[in-house]
């Protein structure tokens, strides 16, 4: 049969007596998942499937997945699990597995966990309509290509679960960096730049759609290079004209702010030894470039630093703060920190507390360390710091980030902070949430104030998580 026929009759085969199939989606793990599921979304929503937050409802369950640590992994197992009744009840019922651990486990999933039909990295998306045929033929189906040039660019996200005012917007894919610890670079592939006109589409439209603010994901925002495609590293191939008329990280958050003037601005993830001053001079110069960067430093021990294949020292990474203070004084921080690398001694602990103490972050991301097959450490590097010392170590960090919060989000008490209105606080109905530039969530009354809104809020109270107030516009 010819393929076009054949794939526009499984489109109607989709539609069930005027009824949409439907497929449910839940994600784990990075924003770019979460990112990820909506290019998911709207590549199944033109297969005539509809998108359902009731799994009893679905004819297709997705899980993207995370690899980052074992934990994440085993979560997603219990998962799939849990969707073995629903699956005995409706033998119609396909489960797809998605994301990281797709690309990690490959076609073995299928063997070590029955209840799934369908495995999809996350490069290889756009073949989700091909699989799918083939899943609803009784057959399983898997594809985990990694691609060099993929970035879902010509893809418009159905935004999922949104509150209509905060969306991401994806500019790079993978990551070449290479920390000895991470599963990332062999799950997400190659690092790679989107076209940045795809990139002010999107935020246009999502302007249109009256969205408030955009956050730029990658896993390393700060090397974005765009030059008319390609890898990053075959800049060196490109042209006279295309290097001119290049545009790196800093262009584009330029370009960005300059465009959307109204939006307010956000990135994330930034790698410390690519984040350029060009980076911070344009986040000072533009007002809806939130005073806010995510700054990973995983340790505060050169000796660790070296072992994690981390491209920078402690003293670099602390005169990157400096520079960062002095250009934005009031720049929000925030970190990820790993406790319990091999070899990791009581001295290269002390020195995380220790730089801790010295940038006094306003929040973090605290985690013990989790040896993932494959990786460099993995293979070269014993796990050898006992489980209850990882555990001990980590709680010292997390009680000392407690401590730095508290006394960050004490520097706010009497001042006055512009809030984005993004929910409903979970504690109190009467109350709104959201976040100041520098990300800390901010709580105040309702008064006549809607979702969406730009307020200014006075702070008279916090914890060491939020900052409570009252809105004075
Ligand atoms: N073990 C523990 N934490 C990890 N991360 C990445 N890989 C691992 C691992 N193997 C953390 C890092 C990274 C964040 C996204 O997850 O801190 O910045
Ligand atoms: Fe993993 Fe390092 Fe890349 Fe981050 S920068 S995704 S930690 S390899």
């Amino acid at each position: 049969m010819n393929i076009e026929i054949d794939t526009k009759i499984k489109k109607i085969e989709n539609v069930k007596e005027n009824n949409l199939k439907k497929f449910y989606i839940e994600s784990y793990g990075c924003q770019m998942n979460f990112a990820d599921s909506e290019v998911v979304a709207s590549i199944i929503s033109k297969e005539g499937y509809d998108s359902t937050t009731n799994l009893n409802d679905a004819d297709l369950i997705l899980l993207n997945t995370c690899s980052i640590r074992e934990k994440a992994e085993i979560t997603v197992r219990k998962r799939l699990e849990s969707f073995n009744k629903l699956k005995r009840n409706n033998n119609n019922l396909k489960v797809g597995v998605l994301g990281c651990m797709a690309e990690r486990l490959k076609s073995k999933f299928l063997d070590e966990e029955k209840i799934v039909d369908l495995v999809v990295g996350p490069d290889a998306y756009k073949d989700i309509p091909n699989l799918l045929n083939e899943i609803n033929d009784g057959s399983n189906a898997v594809n985990v290509l990694l691609s060099k040039e993929e970035t879902y660019g010509d893809i418009s996200p159905v935004r999922l679960a949104s509150n209509g005012v905060t969306a991401f917007v994806s500019i790079t894919r993978g990551c070449d960096n290479m920390c000895t610890f991470c599963v990332v670079p062999f799950t997400r592939g190659r690092e790679r730049s989107r076209d940045p006109k795809s990139i002010l589409t999107e935020i246009k439209n999502l302007e249109e759609s009256n969205y408030k603010e955009v956050t730029l994901l990658g896993q390393n925002v700060d090397s974005y290079l765009w030059y008319g495609g390609g890898l990053k590293k075959d800049f060196s191939k490109a042209n006279n004209l295309q290097k001119k008329t290049s545009i790196n990280f800093a262009k584009l958050l330029k370009i960005v702010a300059e465009n959307f003037p109204k939006l307010r601005i956000r990135f994330s993830t930034s790698n410390p030894q690519d984040m350029s001053l060009d980076v911070i001079t344009t986040m000072a110069s533009y007002s809806n470039i939130c005073n806010y960067i995510h700054l990973p430093v995983q340790s505060g021990s050169d000796v660790v630093l070296k072992a994690m294949n981390r491209q920078h020292t402690r003293n670099e990474y602390l005169s990157l703060i400096k520079n960062i203070k002095k250009l934005i004084p009031d720049c929000g921080i925030s970190h990820d920190m790993i406790t319990g690398f091999p070899n990791e001694t009581q001295q290269d602990h002390k020195d995380t507390l220790s730089l801790m103490n010295a940038v006094k972050y306003n929040f973090g991301y605290m985690f013990k360390y989790s040896e993932r097959p494959g990786t460099y450490a993995a293979k070269k590097f014993d796990d050898n710091i006992d489980e209850s010392v990882k555990k001990m170590r980590l709680q010292e960090i997390i009680d000392l980030q407690q401590t730095h919060s508290k006394l960050r989000n004490q520097e706010y008490l009497g001042k006055i902070v512009e809030v984005l209105i993004e929910k409903e606080s979970k504690k109190s109905v009467n109350h709104w949430a959201g976040r100041n530039q520098q990300n800390t969530v901010v709580v105040f009354p309702k008064k006549n104030h809607e979702l969406g809104d730009f307020v200014q809020v006075k702070i008279n109270d916090c914890t060491s998580a939020t900052l409570i107030g009252e809105s004075i516009s």
